[in-house]
Formats: C-alpha cells, structure tokens, sequence
C-alpha cells in the first residue's frame, strides 16, 4: 500500500487542547497539513482563533479555535458539544494541555502546587478523554492521543507533581484502552523527551541546562518540534491494533 493510503487522515476531524502553541501547535499544523478538520482549544481562546483561521485559508481545511479549562469539567463538556455542532463528530482528540509545575523538594511541595500539576494534567487529560469518548462510542470508534512525557517513566528530582500527573497519565491510557476497545476506541501515549517549549525555555537556555542537554541526552540536543509531525501522523492513523500503548521519542534518554 502506499504510505498516502496507509496514512490517509484527510477529512477526518482532530480536536487538539492545548494547540495554539509549543507542541500541540506542531500537532494542529501537522494534522492540518495532511487534511484533518481541526479544532484548537486552550485558556486562550484568541491564540486558538488565530491559529485556526491561518490553518483553514492555507490548507483548505475546517478549523475552529475554542477557549477551554480542561481543568473544570463544565467548560469540557461545554467544548466537547461547540465540537459535536460544528463536525458532527470528532475522530481523533489530541491531549496535548499541560504544566510542568513547580520543582522543589518533595518534603516541601504544597497541597495547592501538586493540586494545580495534577488538575491540569491528569484531571484535564481525564475529563477531555471522557467527553470525546462519549461521542467516539456513539459512532463507534476514534483515536485518543495522551501526551504524557518521560517523566512519567523517569524519577526525576524535585519534579514530583509533574512526574506523578503524566505516569498518571501511562496508567489512564492503558484503562481506557481496555475499558474502550470495545467500542474501536484506540487509547495511547506519546512520551517526549526534551522539546524547546514555552514551559522548559527559560531552563535549557541557561547554562544549567545546556549543561544537562550535554551530561544527559545521549543525542546531545533537545528534539526539534518537527521530530514530532510523523509521530502524531502515526498515532492519528495507527492501525487498530495499536492499543494501550506509548511511544517514547526521547533521543534515548530514558534508557540510560
Ligand atoms: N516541551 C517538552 O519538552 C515536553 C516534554 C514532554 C511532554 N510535554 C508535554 O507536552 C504538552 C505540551 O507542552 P508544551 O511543551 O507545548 O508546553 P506549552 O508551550 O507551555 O503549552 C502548554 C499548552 O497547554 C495549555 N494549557 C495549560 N493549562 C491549561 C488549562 N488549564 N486548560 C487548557 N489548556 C491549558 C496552554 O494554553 P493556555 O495557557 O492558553 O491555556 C498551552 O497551549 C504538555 O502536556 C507537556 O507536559 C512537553
């Protein structure tokens, strides 16, 4: 078969939270690009908008931006019914929203700082995942895509919150998975390393983080955001066997 034909997305319809920037943006662009009808929601619902309009006059795709908090349950759902209207159903939902939280010692971390990691990243992961597969049952079938990131496999010092909420994340994926393949929901993961974000900027540009990049990544460079288009092309299209599962794309940091 050819790789269009194997590949073949055109038509189908993507929500992707958190994707008018960083990561998720390189998966609206990418899913765009190859044909996908794209909704884009985050907190910021003018960032979304934006992307969304590009996307749709240059790639001849149907595209909306949407505000969300994938923290509170209400305004999910709220988003999950603007996405039934619009596409009539949705076929593949992205769950790219999330924060790193704070890094400090784990003695010292504070109800409100692990509340704030966990709500956003395992509750917002969580209530998306329930809407979308509400609509996904009813037409029987789809794709949910969890970013979940190595340090839901690692131990990582003074990222407790973080490390916690996204191997939070790798447990969901697998529940889902059995609990929806019944209905020809797919459930699964993408683990990143390091990729230039908004959230790890500040960090990799110091010397400190150089020097992290070089002791650490055995590739010796954090990941460029294109690295990340084939994959989700792959995660969007994956043959109905691949289930309950994670992709680990971390230039081969998590097995050192
Ligand atoms: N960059 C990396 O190296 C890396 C590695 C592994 C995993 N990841 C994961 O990849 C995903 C994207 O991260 P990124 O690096 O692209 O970070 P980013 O540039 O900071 O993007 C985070 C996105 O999440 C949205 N978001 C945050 N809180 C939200 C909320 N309560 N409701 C709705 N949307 C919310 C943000 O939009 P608003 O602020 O407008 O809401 C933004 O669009 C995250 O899940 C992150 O954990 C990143």
């Amino acid at each position: 078969m050819a790789a269009e034909e194997v590949f073949d997305l055109k038509g189908k319809v993507a929500l992707i939270t958190g994707g008018y920037r960083g990561i998720g943006e390189v998966f609206a662009r990418t899913l765009a690009k190859t044909g996908v009808n794209v909704a884009i929601a985050a907190r910021n619902r003018s960032g979304c908008v934006q992307l969304a309009d590009e996307l749709e006059s240059s790639y001849g795709i149907k595209a909306i931006g949407e505000a969300v908090d994938v923290v509170k349950k209400k305004s999910v759902k709220e988003l999950m019914s603007k996405v039934a209207d619009e596409f009539n159903h949705i076929d593949i939902l992205v769950n790219s929203a999330g924060v790193s939280g704070v890094q400090k010692p784990t003695v010292e971390l504070e109800e409100d700082e692990l509340d704030y990691v966990f709500s956003v990243d395992f509750k917002g992961t969580l209530f998306c995942s329930q809407e979308a597969a509400k609509l996904m049952m009813k037409q029987n079938g789809g794709k949910i895509i969890n970013v979940a990131s190595i340090a839901g496999k690692l131990a990582i010092p003074y990222m407790t919150g973080y490390c916690v909420s996204k191997a939070s994340v790798i447990q969901l994926t697998r529940v889902m998975a059995l609990e929806l393949s019944r209905y020809n929901i797919q459930v699964n993961a993408l683990c990143p390393g390091y990729f230039l974000s908004d959230m790890n900027k500040e960090f990799f540009e110091s010397k400190k983080g150089k020097q992290y990049i070089n002791e650490r990544i055995p590739l010796k460079r954090l990941g460029d955001l294109k690295e990340l288009e084939s994959t989700v092309i792959y995660l969007a299209s994956a043959p109905a066997y691949l289930t309950g599962t994670e992709i680990v794309i971390d230039g081969a940091q998590s097995i050192i």
